[in-house]
């Protein structure tokens, strides 16, 4: 065990990923290194998630484990991240005397220094005084910051301008990246939906200013990266008013995100004054400004005021992937009202038709593909509402659509108001049920694609293909290289597959010819695609570059073709 070498695990979402990513460069600019070997690591970071229970049990446990090994190892370091460290508070270091150091998504930034200080005080608790009990645990050393619960008060811009300084730290590194990244550009969420704690995580919606988000999709496009995929909890509602001022519960303050003074690593607005930048606008200027990114997309949009500007912009930008996720929860307009969502099952569906009305155009080769996400068993859900929900999974035709089966969170506003009372075999089978439905109507949509022409984006060697490569190389036959995880990468994604339970389990079909490599790659909608590497080609030529396939058969979780 070294004592600057870190473990680091992401439980949840993109942007938990994304927060990964950042502080793995923060901490490795201090001299830190990094392992996929828990045991082999001095500091081990979770990045936790906290919309589901399931997740932070997986948490739970991992904290029980090394607590045991931390009796044998006093000198190991342990930080919880992210959302469960704001939820939980103190009680989760009452709870894990294990755990050194805690921080919430709020106050990343602030990570570097106390992890740096926790691993230099464990070390001389262990040298000096010899204090192994001390360094092994107890209230002694322990740190945690929460900052969201703070955010929501006054103090809304000033945390929010430290925080973009964790953003704007990014150190990209063209050796270190497959060709896709990440970019924030709004944090936080301000819908409440009642069942959901990232509002509470995550606090306020706080909008990155455009030059900001520009100037990293520049740095990512010099380093390599050719696919940039935006994030936000709902990326449409972007909106950067430039030299304004914002209301955050009543109290006026600056424009979050916004800097004033000339500083070092601060800068100026230069639309002081001007109007606003909407996400349309953000869109269009990226595309414009930046045409090395090849392929632009965004994740996650709220079904509700998504405007026709945008749709525009998609459609007339060949590098705007058409490609949407956009959750609807429920397909009942009951069960959307007490989850606040805001819109009918009417107002959904007048979105979706208009952005196919926009963006389907699969004699182009270029068809609109939408992922959803459902939520079964929430509270008073009737046998007649989940026969709603499947209706609109058959007239939604998502490509693929995470179903989720309702977990109560503690200080969400559905744990009080609602009593839990869809029983566990009743969700389960409806989560079963839906799950089987999607299947069908994913290999429907794949079966469309059949015999069209479009451009995909090679990410690597299929997993299987990989794999046997592998046992073939350790009985002395070929080598092959194996890419690496991307994010978002097809094979270790649940997006990948059609129907996703919450676990992420999904299978796929291959078959590849024997002997020579798989590829796989993904469509500008999110949909993988196996093809053979043609002869005479080598896999690591096509890696990372945008080739052309025709279609040749699909199945409900990926399509086949043929380059051309
Ligand atoms: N229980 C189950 N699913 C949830 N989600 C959010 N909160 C909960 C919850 N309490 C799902 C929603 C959301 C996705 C990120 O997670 O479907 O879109
Ligand atoms: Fe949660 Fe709703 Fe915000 Fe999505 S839009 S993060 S579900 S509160």
């Amino acid at each position: 065990m070294s004592p600057r070498r870190v473990y680091l695990e992401t439980f949840g979402c993109q942007m938990n990923e994304l927060d990964s990513e950042l502080v793995t460069s923060q901490l490795r600019a201090l001299g830190y290194a990094f392992t996929r070997e828990p045991g082999e690591a001095g500091v081990v970071l979770y990045n936790t998630c906290s919309v589901r229970e399931h997740a932070e049990q997986k948490v739970w446990s991992r904290l029980g484990e090394l607590a045991l090994r931390k009796q044998q190892e006093p000198g190991l370091v342990v930080g919880v991240l992210g959302c469960m460290a704001e939820r939980e508070g103190p009680a989760l270091l009452k709870r894990m005397p294990v755990v050194d150091v805690m921080v919430g998504p709020g106050e990343l930034d602030k990570l570097p220094a106390l992890l740096d200080n926790a691993v230099k005080t464990k070390a001389s608790l262990l040298d000096g005084a010899g204090d192994r009990e001390r360094a092994a645990g107890g209230s002694a050393g322990q740190v945690a910051l929460q900052g969201n619960t703070s955010r929501r008060s006054a103090t809304l811009a000033a945390a929010a301008d430290t925080l973009e300084l964790l953003d704007l730290s990014r150190a990209v590194d063209p050796e270190g990246h497959s060709g896709s990244a990440y970019v924030r550009i709004t944090r936080g969420c301000n819908k409440f939906c009642t069942y959901c704690v990232v509002p509470f995580t995550r606090g306020a919606e706080v909008h990155r200013p455009p030059e900001h988000i520009l100037d990293e999709c520049k740095r990512l496009a010099d380093a390599g990266v050719r696919e940039v995929t935006l994030l936000g909890q709902t990326v449409n509602h972007y909106r950067f008013e430039h030299g304004s001022a914002v209301s955050v519960n009543g109290v006026v303050q600056p424009q979050k995100g916004r800097v004033y003074k000339h500083a070092p690593g601060v800068f100026e607005d230069p639309y002081r004054g001007q109007s606003v930048t909407t996400f349309a606008d953000l869109l269009h200027r990226i595309h414009e400004e930046v045409p090395a990114i090849q392929r632009l997309r965004f994740v996650t949009s709220f079904p509700r005021s998504f405007g026709d500007d945008v749709l525009g912009v998609i459609r007339q930008s060949p590098r705007i992937c058409r490609y949407l996720h956009v959750p609807a929860q429920s397909g009942s307009d009951r069960l959307l009202q007490l989850m606040n969502r805001g819109y009918t099952v009417g107002e959904y569906f007048e979105f979706l038709d208009r952005a196919r009305a926009f963006l389907h155009q699969p004699e182009i080769g270029r068809p609109l593909t939408v992922a959803g996400d459902i939520i079964v068993g929430f509270p008073t859900e009737t046998q007649e509402d989940h026969e709603a929900t499947a209706d609109l999974i058959r007239r939604a035709r998502y490509k693929n659509c995470f179903i989720f089966k309702y977990s109560p969170r503690p200080g969400t506003i559905a744990i009080d108001r609602f009593e839990d009372d869809v029983p566990e075999e009743v969700k389960r089978r409806r989560n079963n049920e839906l799950l089987a439905l999607q299947n069908e109507v994913s290999a429907s949509v794949c079966a469309e694609f059949v015999g069209q022409t479009m451009d995909v984006f090679v990410q690597g060697v299929s997993k299987k293909h990989a794999k046997k490569a592998k046992r073939h190389a350790q009985s002395g036959a070929v080598a092959l290289t194996i890419a690496g995880r991307t994010p978002g990468a097809p094979e270790d994604e649940p997006g990948a597959g059609a129907a996703c339970s919450a676990d992420g389990s999904h299978v796929h079909e291959d078959a590849p010819a024997a002997g020579t490599p798989q590829l796989s790659a993904r469509t500008e909608g999110d949909v993988i695609v196996f093809f053979d590497c043609p002869p005479g080609s080598s896999p690591d030529d096509l890696v990372g570059t945008i080739r052309r396939v025709r279609i040749t058969a699909s199945g409900p979780l990926a399509l086949f073709g043929a380059l051309v």
